[in-house]
């Protein structure tokens, strides 16, 4: 069953009924000024960072869902009946509604009683507000008397301490009034320099900024008593909750349609130009005022939006193919790259599932996002990887989370996780052969954030290389340490007190349990490395790089085998995980799909042998669960992974991040279709026909999906911000589609589906458009490349020399 469709002309989801099996959202903003915002108008804003420059508010975990958002009403004056036409909160039976999630863009509305009404929601770029656009039509055969209320709920900033000092925030909020504009100004007085804002374009009959002035008491936003009066009191906060609510009258001629703007934004001022006058305590709005009234005009708002819709189509269009699979190519062209954006803006921060106020950003997560974003925006992908390795610690690990305001590293959580360094050096890796740009390397960067301390960037990825050689266990395998990719296998951890956190109590000494997965990761990252220390002119590191990767990759084979795939790791008894010795957690993803896409036993049966077992143990038809056995009860030493209840997350869940690298893995062993068919399986626009299984959004990857030994299999959750939109936009674009950028220049090397006949693709590499045309002549995967009309040698395109800036590809598959 669907609740909508894709409208990929103008990169849409299109929801036609509002009541989705959860909240569908979007993301405005893509700088500084963001909003989520859901099929219904809900959601809230911050500036930077959802904890603690939080504009608006909003309750996770309310019922009805996904209360508290950007609520217009409207009110017919003669009935006295009032609804929003976004449906929720007063949830009318309206006509045509439709929400039209679009790329940094959300319109909503619908028809009721004759009366049609949609907002476009959008932030302009290179500003730090919102910009809500209603378009009201009146298709009654008369003359319609309306009123229109917008309205927000203000945060008092810190959003966690929003939701819990009410001692204190019941007496602090305050607002300012000035020229039919209401400011949000709590904290102003002391040590805040910021303040928001909340303007409408036409004259306004009334504002309220006391939330229980417009709501009344008892009385919710379904039921707002100042829009069932069809009048706002100009009600001033003080204290409590203050609000923004404007009332705009209007007699609507038959047939008549008319625009209202109304701009919510955040605004900081020079401390020592705070108020005006300077003594008084009121708000120097001269900042602020020309930016408002700019964006109140209808022709700015228009042509930033303009402007907002030409900065995707540049950004997507870098990268665009035309296959004979629909999912794919929309998917690829559209939504998974625009997920790819969200998860580098909001690394894990804020969704549905993610409260804004919880994690940093993590080390992990944020080096392997990189993979999905760095062609679109590499300036800032070096940028961010810049950050990240700052917070690097000496000894080549890294702090797990760093936070985003301060770029420091996060104590709370410190450091640990033994997979973490080498994500580092995939980044890095994916940025130098996307840009070419080899100065990354020699930028001097300090550990830990320490002055004195700095290091070029190559030698950071050198400390993240020695990390591991200088933590191997029992079998010469990298040591586990808290945990590795997969945070919830805690083998260090041993917890019976209930609310300890699984991934920061640690009582083993940890010189025991050893993970096979790091072995892969380990192989993986160290060629990477030896090709970059071969480019940089240091042989001897090569060398040795090279060495320990070969090292590593026979003990994986000698311990690390477990006859028809690859264990997982070795507990702190040294016994095996992943095995089939045990009786429950068998077979693992992780370790199967990495050391084969990192190439073990690619020469020696094994990695045809882990596949064929993962294909007979993992996959299902909402694709391939972390594990199985599924953990049935809690093992103290095993940790999270078994507090979960069979088939959920961790515990035997689809984790879609992981699918990829088995897809990747099917590719290095040349298998388009098993590649493909996994693609599909948790592709979310292939899943949209079963939006009441699936549940979340059809357009963006969820991280989980609940596998076959949960009651509710299929069933996804946690969509949005999620190492799965990077890694399956690497795959398909990557190894499937085989679009992939090298060091030394573009590589054409498709494994895609027997029954495709080629597809078509344009790619933007390094300032220069290659048009590529595939064409299948035989069933294999060797290709025979001949560019601008002559053949080549291999399947790497070398960029241009001679000044050119299109280069036509065509490759036959033979
Ligand atoms: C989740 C993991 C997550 C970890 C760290 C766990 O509860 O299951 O997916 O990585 O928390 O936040
Ligand atoms: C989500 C975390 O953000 C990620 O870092 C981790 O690898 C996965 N969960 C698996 O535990």
């Amino acid at each position: 069953m669907k609740f909508g469709y894709f409208d990929d002309q103008n990169r849409e989801y299109v929801i036609t009924r509002p009541d989705t099996p959860l909240p569908w959202i979007n993301y405005l903003g893509c700088q500084e000024y963001f909003g989520i915002i859901s099929n219904t108008a809900g959601g809230y804003s911050f500036y930077r960072d959802a904890r603690l420059r939080r504009l608006t508010r909003y309750r996770y975990n309310n019922a009805p869902w996904d209360c508290g958002g950007r609520y217009i009403y409207l009110r017919d004056n003669e009935s006295g009946s009032f609804w929003s036409p976004s449906w929720q909160p007063t949830r009318h039976a309206a006509e045509d509604y439709s929400c039209r999630h679009g790329m940094g863009y959300t319109t909503i509305g619908s028809k009721f009683a004759g009366i049609e009404a949609y907002t476009r929601y959008f932030v302009p770029l290179d500003e730090n507000l919102e910009i809500w656009q209603l378009t009201v039509s009146n298709r009654r055969a008369t003359p319609a008397r309306i009123s229109v209320f917008a309205s927000v709920e203000f945060c008092l900033w810190d959003a966690q301490d929003d939701a819990t000092n009410f001692q204190r925030n019941y007496n602090i909020g305050e607002v300012e009034v000035n020229e039919g504009v209401l400011y949000h100004k709590t904290e102003y007085r002391e040590r805040r320099n910021h303040f928001a804002f909340f303007a409408c374009s036409e004259p306004t009959a009334g504002f309220d900024t006391a939330r229980d002035a417009f709501l009344g008491p008892y009385r919710g936003w379904d039921n707002p008593a100042a829009v069932a009066s069809g009048q706002l009191s100009n009600s001033i906060a003080h204290g409590w909750a203050p609000i923004g609510a404007h009332q705009v009258n209007l007699v609507l001629a038959a047939g008549e349609t008319r625009q209202i703007i109304f701009v919510l934004g955040y605004q900081e001022n020079p401390v020592d130009r705070k108020f005006d006058p300077p003594d008084s305590q009121t708000i120097n709005k001269k900042t602020a005022e020309p930016v408002i009234a700019k964006y109140l005009g209808a022709k700015e708002a228009d042509a930033a939006f303009g402007r907002l819709h030409e900065h995707w189509d540049r950004l997507l269009g870098i990268f665009q193919v035309d296959t004979p699979d629909l999912h794919t190519n929309r998917m690829v062209n559209i939504w998974n790259a625009y997920q790819c954006m969200a998860t580098f803006n909001m690394s894990r921060s804020a969704s549905s599932f993610e409260s804004g106020i919880g994690r940093g950003l993590g080390f992990r997560d944020s080096n392997q996002d990189l993979l999905g974003f760095v062609h679109m925006v590499p300036a800032r992908a070096r940028e961010r990887i810049l950050d990240l390795a700052s917070t690097q610690l000496d000894t080549g690990g890294a702090y797990h989370q760093y936070q985003p305001l301060t770029k420091r590293g996060n104590n709370d959580i410190g450091s640990g996780f033994n997979d973490d360094p080498h994500w580092l050096i995939l980044g890095v890796a994916a940025y130098l052969k996307e840009t070419g740009d080899w100065s990354i390397l020699n930028e001097l960067v300090p550990y830990d954030n320490k002055p004195g301390t700095e290091e070029p960037l190559y030698a950071h990825m050198g400390r993240s290389f020695g990390y591991t050689l200088e933590r191997l266990g029992p079998h010469g395998l990298p040591l586990i340490g808290r945990a590795d990719w997969n945070d919830c296998l805690n083998l260090n951890c041993f917890s019976d007190t209930p609310g300890n956190s699984f991934q920061t109590t640690t009582n083993r000494d940890g010189m025991v349990a050893e993970s096979v997965f790091i072995a892969g990761l380990f192989v993986r990252a160290s060629r990477e490395l030896a090709a970059i220390a071969c480019h940089q002119g240091h042989p001897d590191d090569a060398k040795r790089f090279l060495a320990a990767a070969e090292k590593m990759e026979q003990t994986v084979k000698e311990h690390g085998w477990d006859g028809e795939w690859f264990l997982r790791a070795y507990d702190s008894f040294g016994e095996k995980i992943g095995s089939k010795e045990r009786d429950e957690g068998k077979i693992f993803i992780e370790s199967n799909g990495f050391c084969v896409l990192a190439g073990i036993g690619l020469d020696d049966g094994r990695a045809a042998k882990a596949l064929a077992s993962v294909r007979e143990r993992l996959a299902t038809k909402h694709g391939l669960v972390v594990h199985q056995p599924a953990y049935t009860r809690y093992y103290l030493h095993l940790g999270e992974i078994s507090s979960y209840p069979p088939g959920y997350k961790e515990n035997a869940g689809v984790f879609c991040h992981v699918n990829p690298w088995v897809m990747i893995a099917e590719t290095r062993l040349g298998h388009g279709d098993e590649a493909h068919d996994y693609y599909l399986r948790i592709n979310p626009s292939a899943r949209e026909e079963i939006s009441e299984v699936h549940r979340c959004e059809p357009y963006v990857y969820a991280q989980m999906i609940a596998g076959k030994d949960a009651p509710t299999f299929g069933e996804a959750k946690n969509s949005w911000l999620t190492g799965t939109a990077a890694w399956n936009y690497y795959a398909i674009t990557q190894w499937i589609l085989g679009v992939r950028p090298t060091y030394g220049g573009l590589e054409i090397a498709p494994v895609i589906p027997a029954g495709w006949q080629g597809f078509t693709a344009t790619r933007i590499f390094r300032g220069v458009k290659y048009k590529i045309a595939i064409e299948r002549a035989g069933p294999g995967n060797n290709v025979a490349l001949t560019v601008n009309g002559s053949p080549i040698e291999g399947n790497i395109v070398r960029p241009p020399t001679d000044g050119s800036n299109e280069i036509s590809i065509s490759a036959v598959l033979s």
